[in-house]
């Protein structure tokens, strides 16, 4: 589902926000991200990392996770924004684009900071499964 750019605004500053929680002494890369629900309510994570580093989680993880717990497992994601508090273009890893498909509604959106064609740094929107084509999926019904 297409969002109105204002409400896409108001999640990527959900995303801005949550990002200021994040616990990235190791990286110092801080990401938030912002899940709207099929529910319209909007739930934020953001990373946490640790000295293990293998350890750390992501924000759109985190957020995921957050969203399960507070909602339960029927919960499905109508669109997903990301931020950093750094000037860099972050899409999200593979792992979390994976995590993220299994709530994702099949025309859910996804925002995040991206390089612009002008060279400035903006908000990359599009389908978020045009960024995960072929993910893995089980058939729920079976066994
Ligand atoms: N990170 C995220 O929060 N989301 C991503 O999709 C990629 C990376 C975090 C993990 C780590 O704390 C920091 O960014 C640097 O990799």
């Amino acid at each position: 589902m297409s969002l109105a750019p204002e409400q896409l605004e108001i999640l990527q500053k959900a995303a801005t926000w949550a990002a200021e929680n994040a616990y990235a002494p190791y990286s110092k890369f801080r990401v938030g991200a912002a899940l709207l629900l099929a529910d319209g309510s909007t739930v934020t994570g953001c990373n946490v990392e640790n000295a293990s580093y293998g350890l750390t989680i992501c924000a759109e993880r985190s957020a995921i996770v957050r969203a399960v717990s507070e909602k339960g497992p029927q919960v499905r994601v109508r669109a997903i924004a990301v931020d950093t508090l750094n000037e860099a273009a972050a899409a999200p890893c593979g792992a979390c684009r994976q995590v993220l498909s299994e709530f994702a509604e099949d025309d859910a959106t996804l925002s995040f900071p991206a390089i612009l064609p002008s060279g400035e740094r903006g908000f990359e929107t599009l389908p978020f499964f045009d960024l995960l084509p072929f993910r893995f999926h089980l058939d729920k019904d079976r066994g």
